[in-house]
């Protein structure tokens, strides 16, 4: 499974990506507001840092608006994946942005036939939410497993990125469905490296070798 970080901190980024571990970066509004910078700067340093997959979201409401907002962000970097939003114009972006060649990540997918629409109209990734399903009481791993064997059925090409992820255990649990990708926030990604039976051997290991240089 590829790991995605899903933030706009570049301090963040750059440490998980120097660990050798994230193959990609989501962004969102909120997210861009929380880095306290612009979004055009944020996906510019960002590009000087990871290969692949970073995902700029766009604000318009209507699917013109959204594909002149992606065209625009494509000029700061080929790796940039526009995110729109799962309504009838995001779908309509989708399908224009993918006859371009624009990679597409359709955000805000809450039901299994809204991850099979947007992969209808060309999308190349969608983005179930987990954290805000489970958050009203929805069990948000079904609506994996329904994407993915949907998805699995008929051979569909889009990737399903699991977002809103708000623990080590999502994480886990995703892959053994079988998701693309998760994408997933720095402190959950720092959640994932520990184990205290880890510590607990490094403590001992050197203790041992302590003894037998003497
Ligand atoms: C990623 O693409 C989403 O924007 C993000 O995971 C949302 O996460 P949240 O529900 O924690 O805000």
């Amino acid at each position: 499974m590829k790991i995605f970080i899903d933030t706009a901190n570049v301090d963040e980024i750059r440490q998980a990506w120097d660990l050798g571990i994230i193959d990609g970066v989501t962004t969102n509004p909120t997210l861009i507001m929380k880095s306290g910078r612009d979004l055009v700067t944020t996906l510019k340093e960002i590009s000087e840092i990871v290969d692949d997959c970073i995902s700029g979201e766009v604000i318009s409401m209507d699917a013109e608006g959204m594909i002149r907002e992606a065209r625009e962000l494509m000029k700061i970097s080929k790796k940039i994946v526009i995110k729109v939003p799962m309504t009838k114009e995001g779908l309509k972006a989708t399908k224009q942005l993918s006859k371009e060649g624009i990679r597409t990540n359709v955000t805000l997918i809450f039901s299994a036939n809204q991850a099979l629409l947007a992969a209808k109209a060309g999308a190349t990734y969608v983005s179930p939410f987990l954290g805000r399903l489970d958050d009203i009481s929805q069990e948000s791993l079904i609506l994996i497993e329904d994407i993915k064997q949907i998805f699995t059925n008929y051979e569909i090409k889009t990737e399903i990125i699991c977002a809103s992820i708000r623990s080590p255990l999502h994480v886990l649990n995703c892959a053994k469905i079988g998701a693309d990708i998760a994408t997933v926030p720095y402190k959950t990604l720092m959640e994932m490296f520990n184990h205290p039976l880890t510590d607990i051997g490094i403590e001992r290991f050197l203790q041992d070798y302590a003894k037998s240089v003497k």
